[in-house]
């Protein structure tokens, strides 16, 4: 039935029937109730090193120190030639640190329920992704400027989803200006003013800022019928003994340009709010800790952000995002790519792609470029 649209507010459509060929992404089509999004449960978490190697503990995790003043006067220009060691980005790890942790987990996820119940899914999760993956499908019905490729395979009933780079991503990448290189670095920047190793020490503004070192909590939950399994990386933890336990206690950080008019605001609130809510959100992270910089790139005050009060903080802007919108495009997203992907072969990919004003559609690749799943995880999943 070529050219036939899922539609998400429609009758469900019988199992038996050939899958529809794209998905729509008009807003209204997603304003109703709020779905149901179960409270996330960390199950697990990774570090990544200063050479980006793997550890299936928590060596990286930071600890957050709130700034003496709150206009702290923090330079985030410092330490940009000398004090830097930047991730290379043009490496793709796809979902590789993810794999690696399912493998070394693989006890503590195939849960009671699980194995009682006769699921033919081995994992006992339908999807696997990272949180910025899902974050970019939260965000897409209000999008204008980039499009999405995600590459989805079905391998023992579980769905992994992971992001393809966008010719457009790849050419912006390759040409950054020497400003766009140097403000991506002042994010990190105030996270070392901010965070410490361990809960008794100081942050060290002396040393040196290595964007290849991460902490990534890895977290279960569900999506109406969709029960799902990812991992996000996590700037730092409440460094209060009596937190609660995680994700309650960690803490995003963001940075932003001060806001001086009221343009600004509604800016800030429609655009950037969205994509701060949607990040911490969906790992059920409470708070963003944000630093308003100057356009030297110096902080000049710091506020707390609580993700159940932003909703609150954006319903008097006109033409403002939703957040059931969000979670219900989302959710018919998942669906559709379930009944899309049917087939059960690690070498097979359905890439959805996705461009600004259009509907998502998908293409069919066996044995190609796009396929993920690394041989070391397909023969551990299948012996
Ligand atoms: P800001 O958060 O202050 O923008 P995160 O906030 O997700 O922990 O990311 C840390 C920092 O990485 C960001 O700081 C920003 O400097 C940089 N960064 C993250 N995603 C980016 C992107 N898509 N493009 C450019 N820089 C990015
Ligand atoms: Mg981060
Ligand atoms: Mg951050």
């Amino acid at each position: 039935r070529p050219g036939q649209n899922h539609h998400p507010a429609g009758p469900s459509t019988p199992p038996s029937s050939p899958p529809t060929q794209s998905l729509s992404i008009q807003r209204q089509l997603y304003e109703r109730d709020f779905p149901l999004y179960k409270q996330p449960v960390e199950v697990g978490h990774f570090s990544l090193d200063s050479e980006r190697r793997f550890f299936n503990d928590a060596r990286q995790l930071r600890y957050y120190v709130e700034p003496e003043k709150s206009c702290p006067n923090f330079d985030l220009r410092d330490g940009y030639r000398g004090r830097f060691v930047k991730r290379d980005d043009r490496v793709k790890e796809k979902l590789d640190h993810i794999l690696r942790w399912i493998l070394a987990n693989r006890s503590k996820l195939q849960s009671k329920d699980t194995a009682a119940s006769s699921s033919p899914c081995a994992l006992g999760v339908d999807i696997v992704t990272w949180r910025g993956h899902l974050t970019k499908l939260l965000t897409t019905p209000y999008e204008t400027r980039e499009g999405w490729l995600l590459a989805v395979t079905r391998m023992g009933g579980t769905l992994y989803i992971s992001e393809v780079e966008t010719e457009a991503a790849r050419r912006d990448r390759e040409n950054r200006t020497e400003r766009h290189e140097e403000m991506m670095y002042w994010g990190y920047k105030f996270e070392q003013y901010t965070c410490a190793d361990d809960a008794q020490s100081l942050p060290d503004p002396g040393g040196v800022v290595n964007t290849n070192e991460a902490f990534c909590t890895v977290v279960q939950t569900r999506l109406a019928e969709h029960r799902l399994l990812f991992s996000g990386e996590v700037d730092c933890r409440d460094k209060d003994p009596k937190a609660p336990s995680p994700p309650a206690n960690y803490i995003e950080m963001k940075t932003s340009l001060e806001i001086s008019t009221p343009k600004q605001r509604s800016n800030f609130h429609r655009f950037k709010l969205l994509k701060w809510w949607a990040q911490s959100f969906l790992p059920g992270v409470p708070r963003i800790v944000a630093g308003f910089r100057d356009h030297d790139g110096v902080v000049v005050s710091v506020e707390t952000y609580h993700i159940s009060k932003i909703s609150q903080l954006i319903k008097n802007e006109t033409n403002c995002w939703k957040p059931t919108v969000c979670m219900n495009f989302c959710c018919e997203f998942l669906s559709f790519v379930k009944s899309v992907v049917t087939e059960d072969d690690p070498r097979v990919v359905h890439l959805f792609s996705w461009d600004p004003h259009r509907d998502v559609t998908y293409s069919i690749h066996r044995d190609s470029q796009y396929s993920f799943l690394p041989d070391w995880y397909v023969r551990e999943m299948t012996s």
